[in-house]
């Protein structure tokens, strides 16, 4: 076997390296001369120097592309969902339940309410504008200080009766309770064509044979979430951006008996029969009230 003639002994394999290592017949360094060495130094610090800069140069095309001013990944959100308050999650969803007789099982729903309010006193909607228009307010130029867009108020005052101001307890205790409803915000989204979004609340079954209809008291009246809160740009455009909000003030809740009630948003770009998200343009939740 030719491998097995060629063996070479240990300090054979070491001067074989020495040599390699410094060869002093040829000035050799590892195999090549110290003026190579150099050489090749210079190619690769020069390589990397190129390399370096056309990644820096591929990033910096790509900031140029995106807008700070609108999120470039947005979920395939078409629809809006929708958010309750007071909202006390049970098993399967919003559950709400209490005793109006016993103040201490109604006091964590109100409180719930003024801490949410909270943020629609006059002082904290300081930043945005009177609006009065009813129509989209669609801004083009950053028109609002620090290079923002206007963004129009909705103080608490707005929902009267269920803004807790004129009743903190907001009926919860004589059991006509006011529940706040949310349409979460979507970037550019316009809810309908011509009239604004309405909210629409209901029972879902008639409760247990009694076929009453819901009897609500919308806050703002008709339930309308006025249109000069669209479209929304984003935190970046519209620092002080509120959600618009609408109050339903329940009237007829049967005492003891355990109700479902759905809250539908009724515009023309918003729908509610996604099987997928039971919360994309309605909420639903039990409600029971006791004595
Ligand atoms: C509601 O609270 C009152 C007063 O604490 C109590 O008498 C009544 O039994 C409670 N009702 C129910 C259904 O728990
Ligand atoms: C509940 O009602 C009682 C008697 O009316 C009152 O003393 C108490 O402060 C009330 N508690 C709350 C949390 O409102
Ligand atoms: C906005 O409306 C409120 C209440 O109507 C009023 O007090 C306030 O002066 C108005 N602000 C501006 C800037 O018009
Ligand atoms: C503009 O930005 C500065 C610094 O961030 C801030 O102090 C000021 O209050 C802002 N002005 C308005 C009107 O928001
Ligand atoms: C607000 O509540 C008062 C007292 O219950 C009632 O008279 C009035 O009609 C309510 N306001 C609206 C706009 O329904
Ligand atoms: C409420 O809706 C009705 C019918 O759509 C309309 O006639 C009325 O002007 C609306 N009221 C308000 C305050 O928008």
């Amino acid at each position: 076997m030719a491998a097995l003639q060629e063996k070479k002994t240990c300090s054979q394999r070491m001067e074989e390296f020495r040599h390699y290592c410094w060869n002093p017949d040829t000035g050799q360094m590892l195999g090549r001369t110290p003026a190579r060495w150099v050489w090749i130094s210079l190619y690769y610090v020069a390589f990397y120097v190129v390399m370096t800069g056309l990644f820096a140069l591929c990033i910096y095309v790509l900031m140029q592309t995106i807008d700070p001013y609108t999120p470039d990944y947005q979920d395939q959100l078409k629809s809006p969902g929708v958010t309750l308050r007071p909202d006390v999650y049970g098993d399967r969803g919003l559950d709400i339940s209490y005793n109006a007789s016993d103040n201490s099982s109604w006091a964590g729903l109100v409180h719930m309410l003024h801490t949410f309010l909270a943020g629609y006193t006059p002082a904290s909607q300081r930043g945005s504008i009177n609006c009065s228009s009813e129509k989209y307010f669609f801004q083009e130029s950053f028109g609002a200080p620090n290079h923002t867009k206007f963004s129009c108020k909705f103080t608490a005052d707005m929902l009267q009766n269920c803004s807790g101001l004129v009743d903190p307890s907001f009926g919860f205790e004589d059991g006509k309770p006011c529940f706040i409803i949310k349409m979460n915000r979507i970037v550019k989204f316009l809810p309908s064509n011509s009239t604004p979004p309405r909210v629409d609340c209901a029972f879902l079954d008639e409760p247990h044979g009694d076929p009453r209809t819901l009897q609500v008291e919308y806050y703002p009246p008709n339930g309308t979430f006025s249109l000069h809160y669209f479209p929304y740009y984003g935190k970046k455009a519209q620092p002080h951006y509120s959600n618009p909000l609408v109050a339903a003030k329940f009237l007829n809740i049967p005492w003891n008996l355990e109700v479902v009630i759905v809250c539908k948003i009724l515009a023309d770009h918003v729908t509610f029969d996604n099987p997928h998200d039971p919360y994309e343009g309605k909420v639903e939740f039990k409600l029971r009230i006791q004595k």
